[in-house]
């Protein structure tokens, strides 16, 4: 076989030569049953759990180290390490695994079992901040380690590094417009960093400028839409820029909560409650188009399963001993 066609054949099967190369080119699939609530629009879901580590941050993870590892930022010796309390801590645990760096996160001491459970599992090394703190408590622990010793540690710093929003760019853009053929006219997220949103909307907007990108926001500051962030009550990340968008879509909890569960019960798709936010905000979009008696074809994107927030069963009281 001439080498043209082994590498057809080999990403045909998928056949990889390290698990980091099986980041990406996730599935598209389309939504039927929340179809027949807005007719003449299309609705398909980016289904980013089929990443090695079970989320969207695996592209983000792996472009920012690639592009460290490039330019020498990252050397050998040296522990990756960043604030999260979630999916990008998986991706660069099972990424520096793959390529053999020792990884340190720093995330809120209330973080779920799970998490803890997953990181830990691939040797990484956990730092907990005060958990009144959130996320933004995490950001400054881990800053302040970084500063007192820098040399240690290479910190990618998810917030503000223009290669979260690039690796987007280079592979999620890219496939959503190839898996529609061209046909997107809307993509519609959730905003964590918002490197999905700003890179992949960027990417679709180079292929057609009229493409709309929206962001969806949680509307309150207090609110269990875990992976998302209220930009007005947070540290806002550097690689925000919500001019670029179309729109931010403010999305209640209970709503988003509701599409989860839907999702679950009519689609068979078990889904993390951010992907429910995703696509209750391309159902507001889909719903404009139907009032103004337009069409369309509205990719959300699903950025990881519900097991993730599963929790581990309360252990029974230890008994007592009879005196
Ligand atoms: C579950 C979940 N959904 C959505 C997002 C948002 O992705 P981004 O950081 O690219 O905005 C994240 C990011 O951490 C996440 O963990």
């Amino acid at each position: 076989m001439n080498r043209a066609a082994e590498a057809v054949r080999r990403a045909r099967v998928r056949v990889a030569e390290k698990i980091t190369d099986l980041i990406g080119d996730t599935p598209i699939v389309r939504l039927h049953t929340f179809e027949k609530e807005v007719p003449g629009v299309e609705l398909w879901a980016k289904c980013e759990f089929f990443n090695p580590g079970g989320s969207v941050k695996d592209r983000a993870a792996y472009q920012m180290i690639k592009d460290a590892l490039r330019d020498g930022r990252l050397k050998p010796g040296q522990a990756i390490i960043d604030s999260t309390s979630g999916n990008t801590g998986v991706a660069y645990s099972l990424i520096g695994g793959a390529l053999g760096f020792p990884v340190t996160l720093v995330m809120p001491g209330n973080v779920s079992w799970a998490r803890r459970k997953i990181t830990e599992a691939f040797g990484t090394k956990l730092v907990f901040s005060d958990p009144m703190e959130g996320s933004d408590g995490a950001i400054r622990l881990c800053r302040k380690m970084v500063d007192e010793n820098p040399g240690a540690y290479f910190y990618p710093d998810q917030y503000s590094n223009t290669s979260n929003p690039g690796g987007h760019y280079a592979t999620t853009g890219r496939e959503i417009w190839e898996q529609t053929e061209g046909r997107v006219t809307h993509f519609v997220t959730g905003i964590g960093t918002s490197g999905t949103v700003m890179g992949t909307g960027r990417r679709l907007k180079e292929y057609r400028r009229d493409i709309e990108v929206y962001a969806v926001e949680p509307a309150d500051a207090l609110h269990g839409l875990e992976g998302l962030k209220h930009m007005e009550s947070s540290i806002v990340p550097g690689i925000y820029h919500p001019e670029e968008l179309n729109g931010v879509i403010p999305m209640e909890t209970d709503e988003a909560w509701d599409v989860a569960e839907r999702l679950a019960k009519h689609e068979g798709l078990l889904v993390g409650h951010s992907s429910g936010a995703s696509l209750a905000g391309g159902l507001r979009i889909a719903r404009r188009l139907v009032a103004e008696k337009r069409t369309g074809v509205i990719v959300t994107l699903f950025p990881d399963r519900a097991e993730r927030y599963f929790e581990a069963p309360v252990l029974p009281p230890k008994p007592t001993s009879a005196k």
